[in-house]
């Protein structure tokens, strides 16, 4: 790589109709603890509340058990959506949602026309002196000792080994930990099938991790000395849903993470949203 060649910039995939981003008989439930044994509260809220189903003889499908004390509750899909509301009157219900739909950003690649070919002594990089990030980088603000989470695509892919992204993963690499909770071939319609890896088939996590962390001879990010952790929640094309991004918001925070990112794309931003309100909660914990 001569200097900066290409600068993949990334775009909001798919406008969406409001009906559109909703998934059709699917539900995020917030659940009451219910006590009984303190240690144990989550798996008891869940399973009062799968038995009182089970009694009523409404037909579902459990999705997901939310077991974090940030967010006690299940999503589940349900035979006969005009049942749902007699749900969402049981007593152990806090609250209930459908189950949103996400679109992951495109990226675009762009070349780039002042291409340095030279390490700069200082920070040149328009884009850094546009924001400011080369002032916090001439006084040595790097990130140092920040656990930045990247819910995403994925992080490497075709840039496995590239240099600016640590080459590796796991302990002592740049991106140290993550994982895959969907598979590649996700695509928001059929079911997550969780991988081994993180490796971004789609390209948009790679991106926002460069900007994030790159270091490079030629490139660094915004804050090149943070560690990452990668939670993939797209297949290589296609949706997400949104107990996936609490999921991942979940174990990004069990973790450890300081600040967590997310691209996604599609209309909402109301606080009362499921995973926005999962997404309060970790901010008045200190999470960005
Ligand atoms: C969630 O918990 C309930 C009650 O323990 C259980 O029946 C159900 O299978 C769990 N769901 C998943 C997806 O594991
Ligand atoms: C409800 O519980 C009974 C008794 O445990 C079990 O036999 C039955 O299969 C359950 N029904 C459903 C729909 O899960």
């Amino acid at each position: 790589m001569k200097g900066i060649s290409l600068l993949v910039l990334s775009s909001l995939a798919g406008v969406f109709s409001v009906h559109d981003n909703i998934v059709p008989n699917s539900y995020i439930v917030e659940l009451k603890p219910t006590g009984k044994h303190k240690r144990d509260s989550t798996s008891d809220a869940h399973s009062d509340f799968y038995n009182s189903i089970n009694v009523s003889g409404i037909q579902i499908q459990s999705r997901h058990n939310f077991t974090s004390d940030l967010f006690h509750g299940t999503s589940f899909k349900i035979e006969d959506k005009h049942k749902a509301d007699i749900i969402r009157e049981f007593p152990h219900v806090v609250r209930m949602w459908h189950v949103k739909r996400y679109s992951q950003p495109k990226p675009v690649k762009v070349e780039l026309v002042n291409s340095p070919n030279e390490v700069p002594k200082k920070d040149r990089f328009g884009p850094h002196i546009m924001t400011g990030v080369n002032k916090l980088h001439d006084h040595g603000v790097l990130g140092d000792g920040v656990f930045v989470a990247v819910v995403d695509t994925g992080i490497y892919g075709i840039d496995y080994t590239h240099p600016a992204l640590g080459g590796c993963f796991g302990s002592g690499c740049l991106v140290f930990t993550g994982r895959d909770l969907v598979g590649d071939k996700y695509t928001g319609d059929n079911d997550p099938v969780p991988g081994n890896d993180i490796l971004d088939c789609g390209g948009h996590g790679t991106h926002v991790s460069g900007i994030l962390a790159a270091n490079d001879k030629s490139f660094t990010g915004v804050s090149p000395k943070v560690r990452l952790g990668g939670w993939k929640v797209f297949g290589c094309k296609g949706t997400t849903q949104s107990d996936i991004l609490i999921q991942a918001f979940q174990e990004a925070a069990d973790a450890g993470a300081d600040i967590i990112s997310a691209s996604v794309g599609g209309p909402s931003g109301w606080s009362e949203d499921a995973w926005a309100v999962v997404a309060s909660r970790l901010v008045d914990r200190g999470v960005l």
